[in-house]
């Protein structure tokens, strides 16, 4: 379907929301927010989509990333992962932009006895939760996927897990937010919420957001590869997982190599231990991917919280503050899920 052409004149009166923070985050809920009839102004320091959401590598990935302790936070990402087809769909449809919404499935796999016994427990755990799993021997996952090496043991297939292309998702925002009429503000940083201009103000400044308001999100650092087979696809189909990192196929030959999970506060430093173990753990599983081409290596600040969960909903002081932040490891996953529940909070009334 063609992109709707509608542009909205931009407003001079005070927004009603000012957004911190134009990530994935801060530019879903702007976008949201606005298509209910919200005036609408968003702040970056930098340019709009370029901290960590251009990093990351675009798993929707709540069954993989299922720990038994954060219940609320796999609801929350099962929840989000139905609502992205539609996310995507809309997005393509306003703006023109694919988003690279891939229902490719996910692979977890084993090089080992050890891995294999901890594989064995992933799927007893996630068939407790009800999650859908599939235990295959590696003869198995090597038909699917024959780009893996004979050395792998076993795999678990997660078919509801899939994955889209982050910085298509952000470049979609911004071109739906524009003509939607939001006010985009990049290169404009904010030293003081309380100097805003707005009736509500949300907190949306990823891994930064504990620089502007006393909320518990700190930096993760996470070092990946963006990898091309100059040959075109066919090294690997499905996201792969694996102990240490995940190889993410785009589908047309480039390749996302991640991550490492560093607590090193806001250093973004490129090193070479990180990347030296990803490769290493990466081609011992798919051996081609030793002979790929780096396109790009990437540094992101994923913004943790203490139980791993984000931070939503007003702030407990200050009643003109709404928090977005802390989606750690799942932000790309979680953007439609916070961006509708941050516009029910600001209107009062189910999005
Ligand atoms: P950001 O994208 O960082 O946006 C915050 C914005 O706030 C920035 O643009 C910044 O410039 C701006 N800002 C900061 N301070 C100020 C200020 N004072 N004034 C104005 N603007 C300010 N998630 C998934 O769901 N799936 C994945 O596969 C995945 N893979 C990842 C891999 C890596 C290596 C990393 C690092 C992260 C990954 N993530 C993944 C996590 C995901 O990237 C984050 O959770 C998500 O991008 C957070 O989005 P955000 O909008 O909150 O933050
Ligand atoms: N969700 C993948 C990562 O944060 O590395």
């Amino acid at each position: 379907m063609p992109a709707k052409r509608t542009m909205m004149p931009p407003s001079t009166h005070p927004p009603d929301v000012a957004v911190v923070g134009g990530g994935v985050i801060g530019l879903a809920i702007a976008w949201r927010a606005r298509r209910r009839g919200l005036e609408v102004a968003v702040f970056d320091r930098g340019e709009l989509g370029a901290g960590t959401s251009s990093a990351a590598a675009g798993m929707l990935a709540p069954v993989a990333e299922a720990d038994p302790q954060e219940r609320g936070l796999l609801e929350l990402g099962l929840e989000s992962a139905r609502r992205w087809p539609a996310f995507a769909a809309e997005l393509r449809d306003v703006t023109g932009v694919d988003v690279g919404y891939r229902t490719c499935g996910t692979l977890l796999l084993a090089r080992d006895r050890d891995e294999a016994e901890h594989v064995e427990r992933e799927r007893a755990l996630r068939e407790r939760l009800g999650l859908r799993v599939e235990r295959l021997l590696g003869s198995a996952a090597r038909r699917l996927e024959p780009g893996l090496a004979p050395a792998l043991r076993l795999a678990l297939a997660l078919p509801d897990d899939h994955a889209v292309e982050p910085r298509r998702v952000v470049a979609a925002l911004v071109e739906a937010c524009t003509r939607a009429g939001v006010r985009l503000h990049p290169h404009t940083p904010v030293s003081d919420l309380a100097a805003l201009d707005a009736d509500r103000v949300v907190l949306a400044a990823g891994a930064w957001s504990g620089t502007l308001a006393p909320v518990p999100v700190r930096p993760v650092k996470g070092q990946s590869l963006l990898l091309r087979d100059p040959g075109g696809p066919g090294l690997a189909d499905r996201v792969l997982r694996f102990e240490g990192g995940y190889l993410v196929p785009r589908g047309d030959g480039r390749y996302y190599l991640g991550a490492s999970v560093e607590e090193r506060g806001f250093d973004t430093a490129v090193r070479t231990g990180p990347l030296y173990e990803l490769l290493r753990d990466a081609a011992e599983l798919v051996p081609g991917v030793l002979e790929l081409e780096v396109d790009e290596v990437v540094v992101g600040l994923r913004p943790g919280t203490p139980d791993n969960a984000p931070l939503l909903g007003p702030d407990p002081e200050d009643p003109r503050l709404v928090h977005a932040t802390g989606h750690y490891r799942n932000g790309i996953l979680l953007a439609p899920v916070t961006a509708d529940r941050v516009v029910e909070h600001l209107l009062g009334v189910p999005a």
